[in-house]
């Protein structure tokens, strides 16, 4: 691949044999890191040739341009700090200090989190169930709308698309709303760095201001790597908002491999892509005839997110995730009562999904049985007593789930993965909150960080 400023210039730099008298203290060898050889050759630090991501200089910046000119944005800046990072950056960009925003109830804790730390105060859209499955369709936009006019001061609007499932929003007609209220339209699109590979218009191409892409978690590109993409937000405003949840030591790998990956998409690895979508299509549609699995279909799906809802075999997700991981070495993204979570991407190729497909039938033929009768539990909708923030900064304690019943939460409640909170710091614990934690299976911290008295509720 020729067109990779960062990491070309990476190479050339370890190309010259220098003497390295400065961070990191491997110097560019790997010692006793055999497996980090290559990545060590290129771990560089803030040099002439390498460029700082916080001034936006160098070859760095030559790469975050064409990122953002892949993903259609004026302004790119690179993240080492996950998706994350970007969601915190990106509301510290447009708002803080008591200013309300609306969120999407299936974000991230990152962004409930982001409210605690910047004293935001949340307003929720809760997105209807798909007929028939526990997982939600995506934000409407008379969704939108009606929170829009009940909350006509607040300042931005955090959308999650795709989510974790696979739905993807209309973020066009969502922008529409948001453009007459005088509101930010943030889009935490990191699950979405792979659409414009697959000829789905991305967040920033339909009218967000800013959007957050995890590269690592559909691109081949390393962990914690992401594009924060926006339009209508000056370079230093975007910088220095990243740069105040960022480390300052940047990982030169991990950005090194946000350069190879986007022009891995652009070329052979977009047909790659494409090629996975056009397989997953199959297996979808094959799981959906052969098997006593479905798969959910949104008004728009994200075409490399398999999905497997598990309800109609009497399996839960959690059983058919562990037949695949223990039987035929297949891991998957994620599971939960009813579903299983498979993250397809371009480097899965057609004996994979083949492999996955013959899996997921013989466990369907052999363990498939009369469902039991489970109906998912109704999505909790928890009383708000506080802010995050104020729940955050008072004092805490651990308390078990069980016992949790009427304490203010202080932290984000979210089985993790997809690390989509229950429960929001600042709102009760209720018994349904409880209960649909304990059967979606609950794997936190065994103690839940409480604000203040418990009530009588
Ligand atoms: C919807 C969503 N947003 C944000 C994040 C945070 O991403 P990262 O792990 O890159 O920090 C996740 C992680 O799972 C996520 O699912």
């Amino acid at each position: 691949m020729s067109d990779t400023p960062l990491y070309s210039a990476l190479c050339a730099l370890a190309d010259q044999e220098r003497l390295r008298f400065h961070m990191p203290g491997h110097k560019g060898n790997h010692l006793y890191m055999d497996a980090f050889a290559d990545a060590s050759r290129l771990d560089f630090t803030e040099l002439p040739q390498t460029g700082n991501l916080y001034e936006g200089a160098g070859p760095i910046l030559e790469a975050e341009k064409l990122a953002a000119r892949f993903y259609g944005a004026e302004q790119c800046v690179f993240l080492t700090g996950g998706a994350t990072q970007g969601i915190m950056a990106a509301l510290f960009a447009v708002c803080g200090g008591g200013d309300g925003v609306i969120l999407d109830r299936g974000c991230h804790r990152s962004v409930t989190n982001a409210c605690g730390l910047l004293d935001l105060d949340p307003f929720y859209l809760y997105p209807e169930r798909l007929p028939g499955f526990s997982v939600c369709k995506s934000v409407s936009k008379k969704e939108l709308f009606e929170l829009v006019e009940r909350n006509p001061t607040a300042k931005a609007v955090v959308i999650t698309s795709p989510t974790y499932y696979g739905a993807v929003s209309d973020i066009e007609a969502l922008g529409e709303v948001l453009r007459e209220a005088k509101m930010k339209l943030i889009v935490d699109e990191a699950h979405g760095a792979h659409l414009p590979a697959i000829g789905i218009k991305n967040a920033i191409r339909c009218g967000a201001d800013i959007a957050v892409c995890s590269a690592h978690k559909t691109l081949p590109a390393l962990g914690q790597g992401a594009y924060l993409l926006a339009n209508g937000i000056s370079e230093g405003v975007l910088r220095r908002a990243a740069s105040v949840f960022g480390t300052s030591s940047p990982s030169y790998p991990i950005m090194a491999s946000l350069d190879l990956a986007r022009a891995y998409l652009s070329g052979e690895g977009g047909e790659r892509y494409v090629k996975a979508a056009l397989k997953t299509a199959i297996i979808r549609e094959k799981i959906q005839i052969n098997t006593t699995f479905r798969t959910p279909f949104f008004e728009k799906n994200d075409p490399c997110r398999l999905t497997i809802d598990t309800a109609l075999s009497g399996l839960s997700g959690f059983f058919v995730a562990e037949c695949l991981r223990e039987a035929y070495r297949i891991d998957c993204e994620m599971s939960d009562r009813q579903n299983v979570v498979l993250i397809v991407t371009c480097e899965d190729g057609d004996e994979k999904l083949d492999a996955l497909f013959k899996a997921l039938s013989e466990i369907s033929a052999k363990y498939g049985k009369t469902p039991d009768g489970y109906t998912p539990l109704p999505l909790p909708r928890p009383e708000k007593r506080m802010t995050p923030r104020k729940a955050m900064f008072s004092e805490t304690r651990g308390v078990a789930l069980q016992k949790a019943e009427g304490f203010t939460a202080a932290e984000p409640v979210a089985p993790y993965p997809p690390g989509i909170p229950v429960v929001i710091p600042g709102e009760r614990i209720d018994r349904l909150c409880i209960e649909y934690l304990l059967a979606q299976g609950y794997n936190g911290y065994e103690e839940i960080m409480v604000a203040g008295k418990k009530d009588m509720k």
